[in-house]
């Protein structure tokens, strides 16, 4: 979705706010521009496409000054064209802005500004804001006031960030419900706001998060927030633990495979210090949860969106067997308008990468509606699926940035198999010696893990043997089904090859009319408490011709004599399996997609993190 970068200090702001786009390129954009004000007059570039050719524009007619915001556009209302591209000038050239969401109520809104005399130069939404904070400008009020007066007649969720020749010595941002977040970067006589930490990571760690209903007006050596309606808050700044150099490719080719590799990392961090290995307890401060509340809880409802979903997924199989509490998982796009049954005693458990997906945290606000507890598990510290929360448990896995999310779908998985853990605990649900050995499992995952990477190069021939597949078809059982979900996505999404998963055991109710040598099969049988219901659905589609991959534990002597191809994963206890049955599924089609010519990180159509509905 759209990436916002403003900045005001005393350097130049023009390469500030390009690389702080360059930042943002993964989350998916159709044209890019920036504003600064040069001399008291501002000057935009903007143009479709890459941010090639806004650099391009930029070459060819430079534009410097201390201050200037800059915008990725993924477009809405109105096609990708320079015409559409933010910034938005108003009519007299001295107010820019840049806006991430939908303004709903912009055609009532056009048509009132265009009576007043308002001319339109674009086919967005957007352009109504910057006609509406000149309207205030010019019947005398100051930008914040002005700002604030035109953001309290918008409906629906916004980032906004904007500045005027008029006042050049500001920049105001606010957030209106969940359109992405706004972050606000304190520097040292200089500062900068985004809508992403990575942005502005290499310049500050000291960052601010604003709320919906937040305005900021940001000076070259701080910052105020207010109400929309101006009354002062109180804002802390926070010292942000990501690492710059975690936002960079490094020596790999893709983010994708470097988040991949990271995996080692990121599940040794995740697991961290809340497992107490001695005493066999799991510690999550964070949720602040008390044996009382936990004995409380009759129903978990997990919900999320794509592959966070699919984690919900696992989740849900973890806490039912291991703490014994029902567990529904509804994706969070539906999850609203059905109505849902939610009391007092249900929690209601979110899980996102970026804490910023609009859908989800629809989802969180209906629940919270409804009385239930508000739980979250997310990557983004300080993003708004984590301060809505009433306990959270974070993923630990540093910055992801391709859009193919992969480290974050491995981190929730253990984050979801110590919540159920201490859920059981809490609720004295198994024996002290099965938690002592769910917990001392933990220990060994990160060197599965790594076992799973160094099998990289074994994958490389599977790829070659699918790349030229059009369908393909992925099949799991009991805590493999959303692995065989998760498999597909990964492929369709990020290679464009149409990949269906299923539960293995409906293949014979529709899905097994499909198979035929042109449709591989990519079977996920791992030795676990569901393999030889596996297998059998692997012979029936042997039996009709399909080609089959299969993933299975090493020694299996079963499968290599019914499979036509092998991925290899060392044995894990069952209930960790997913953290490594998936690794060998994201490196297929990480290496299909590279084969293939497609664009891994940034894939066609999509955005990293979805802040509309
Ligand atoms: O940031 P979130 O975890 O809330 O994002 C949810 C989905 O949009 C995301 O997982 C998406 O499905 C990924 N592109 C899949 O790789």
């Amino acid at each position: 979705m759209c990436g916002i970068v403003g900045y005001i200090g005393s350097r130049d702001a023009t390469p500030i706010i390009s690389a702080g786009l360059k930042r943002l390129e993964y989350r998916g954009y159709d044209s890019a521009g920036l504003a600064v004000i040069e001399n008291r007059h501002i000057e935009v570039r903007r143009d479709a496409g890459k941010l090639s050719r806004l650099e391009a524009l930029l070459a060819e007619q430079p534009i410097h000054g201390p201050i200037g915001i800059g915008h990725t556009r993924w477009a809405t209302h109105g096609e990708p064209s320079a015409r559409n591209a933010h910034p938005h000038l108003g009519a007299k050239g001295d107010v820019v802005v840049v806006h991430n969401g939908i303004v709903e109520n912009f055609a009532a809104l056009k048509e009132e500004l265009a009576a007043e005399g308002a001319v339109f130069r674009s086919d967005t939404d957007t352009e109504v804001i910057v006609h509406l904070v000149e309207r205030y400008l010019d019947a005398g009020a100051d930008l914040p006031s002005a700002a604030r007066q035109a953001i309290r007649l918008l409906k629906g969720a916004h980032g906004i960030v904007l500045l005027s020749s008029r006042e050049p010595d500001k920049i105001v941002a606010a957030r209106v419900g969940n359109a992405g977040g706004v972050v606000i970067g304190v520097g040292d006589g200089e500062m900068f706001v985004a809508s992403d930490i990575p942005a502005i990571l290499e310049h500050t760690r000291r960052m601010a998060f604003l709320e919906s209903g937040q305005v900021a007006i940001i000076r070259r050596d701080g910052f105020d927030v207010t109400t929309l309606d101006g009354k002062p808050l109180d804002v802390e700044v926070h010292n942000v633990a990501w690492d710059p150099v975690a936002a960079e490719k490094g020596e790999y080719t893709h983010f994708m495979l470097k988040e991949i590799h990271e995996q080692v990392r990121s599940i040794t961090d995740t697991i961290g210090d809340r497992v107490d290995f001695p005493a066999g307890r799991i510690v999550l401060p964070t949720l602040a949860l008390t044996a009382e509340a936990a004995q409380r809880i009759r129903r978990i409802i997990i919900t999320a969106c794509g592959t966070a979903a699919h984690a919900g997924m696992v989740g849900k199989i973890l806490i039912e067997r291991i703490a014994r509490v029902p567990v529904e998982v509804d994706i969070a796009s539906e999850f609203r308008y059905r109505d849902p049954l939610v009391d007092d005693e249900t929690v209601v458990l979110a899980i996102s990468q970026s804490g910023e997906t609009a859908d989800t945290l629809a989802a969180m606000e209906e629940g919270r509606r409804r009385g239930a507890t508000l739980w979250s598990i997310v990557n983004v510290l300080g993003s708004q699926a984590m301060r809505l929360a009433d306990g959270t448990i974070t993923m630990q896995v540093g910055p992801e940035i391709g859009v193919a999310s992969t480290k974050a779908f491995t981190a929730p998985l253990v984050d979801l198999y110590m919540l159920a853990i201490l859920l059981a605990d809490l609720r004295r649900a198994p024996g002290e010696t099965e938690r002592r050995r769910m917990v001392a499992d933990l220990r060994r995952l990160p060197d599965l893990v790594s076992n799973c990477l160094d099998r990289a190069p074994a994958v490389e021939s599977v790829a070659r043997a699918l790349k030229d597949a059009s369908h393909c078809l992925y099949l799991g059982r009991g805590i493999q089904m959303p692995i065989a979900y998760e498999g597909a996505l990964k492929l369709k999404e990020i290679s464009y090859i149409h990949a269906e998963a299923y539960p293995a055991g409906e293949m014979k109710h529709g899905p097994i009319a499909l198979v035929d040598k042109t449709m591989p099969i990519v079977a996920l049988a791992p030795k676990d408490p569901w393999y030889e219901k596996t297998i059998s659905q692997v012979e029936q589609a042997k039996a009709r011709g399909g080609v089959v991959v299969a993933v299975a534990t090493d020694g299996d002597e079963l499968l290599p004599r019914l499979a036509d191809l092998i991925l290899w994963v060392p044995e894990t206890p069952w209930r960790l399996s997913p953290v490594t049955t998936v690794i060998p599924l994201q490196l297929l089609a990480y290496q299909i997609a590279v084969m293939r010519g497609a664009d891994v990180d940034q894939p066609r159509n999509l955005a990293k993190s979805v802040t509309v509905e």
